[in-house]
């Protein structure tokens, strides 16, 4: 199974992508993690991506790239992958196209969109607290933790992300609407796009992404 996740900002592309990652025990590759992750280590790509993510720009396409085709190219994306957050740009997509290609890939299943309005992602966003050390995402009202402030799976301390502050969502809003959203014509085109509506409860969204994604296997 291969797919992109593609949507707005708080979308709830990380929570479904987590949860069908480890049903299908497949590696859930999210450029936005990665990235945070390098931040937070101070390395050279870190360093370079910070001042991008603090005010909600996208990281340069070549940075991004490069991490991505990394990954795909490891053998434990052998069995199939969900990649979240990328492509965000129409080059980036291009160059998804080229690896695949360049690898002898079947190519991508599916891209899902998910679909939520505005009013929501601000509230997804304004109470979403992550794990600063496995990065596990929850929300306080929504998807909250056996003890408040305390990750469920490692212990480690829930904090909101540097990001997550209402001017820098908005940049993120403005950034998804000039750059990202591009995207679901360029694969409506090639057939491969399928809308979720991501409104509704967690489990409600990752029933009808399970209906799409399993509408294919038995096709
Ligand atoms: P990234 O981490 O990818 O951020 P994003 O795309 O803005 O997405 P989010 O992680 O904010 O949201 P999500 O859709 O995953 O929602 P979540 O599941 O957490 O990127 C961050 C930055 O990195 C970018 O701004 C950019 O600078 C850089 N970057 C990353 N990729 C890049 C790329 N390809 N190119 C260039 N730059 C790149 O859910 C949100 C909250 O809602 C959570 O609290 C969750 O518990 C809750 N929730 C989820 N679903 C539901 C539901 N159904 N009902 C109620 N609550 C829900």
């Amino acid at each position: 199974m291969r797919l992109v996740f593609l949507g707005a900002p708080g979308a709830g592309k990380g929570t479904q992508a987590q949860r069908l990652a480890a049903q299908e025990q497949i590696p859930h590759i999210s450029t936005g993690e990665i990235l945070r992750e390098s931040v937070t280590r101070g390395t050279p790509l870190g360093l370079q991506a910070k001042g991008y993510m603090d005010s909600g720009k996208l990281v340069p396409d070549e940075v991004v790239i490069g991490l991505v085709r990394e990954k795909l190219t490891s053998p434990e994306c052998a069995r199939g992958y969900i990649l979240d957050g990328f492509p965000r740009t129409v080059a980036q997509a291009e160059a998804l196209d080229r690896i695949l290609t360049e690898t002898g890939s079947p190519g991508l299943d599916h891209v899902i969109s998910f679909d939520v309005p505005q009013e929501e992602i601000v509230r997804r966003l304004s109470g979403r607290r992550s794990c600063s050390r496995c990065q596990t995402v929850y929300h306080i009202e929504h998807d909250p933790p056996k003890h408040e402030g305390v990750c469920d799976k490692c212990g480690g301390r829930l904090v909101q992300r540097a990001d997550d502050k209402p001017e820098t969502v908005l940049a993120r809003l403005r950034v998804f609407d000039q750059q990202t959203r591009p995207l679901v014509e360029y694969y409506q085109k090639r057939g491969l796009l399928q809308r979720v509506d991501a409104t509704g409860s967690i489990d409600q969204v990752y029933a009808r992404l399970l209906a799409v994604v399993h509408a294919t296997r038995m096709a």
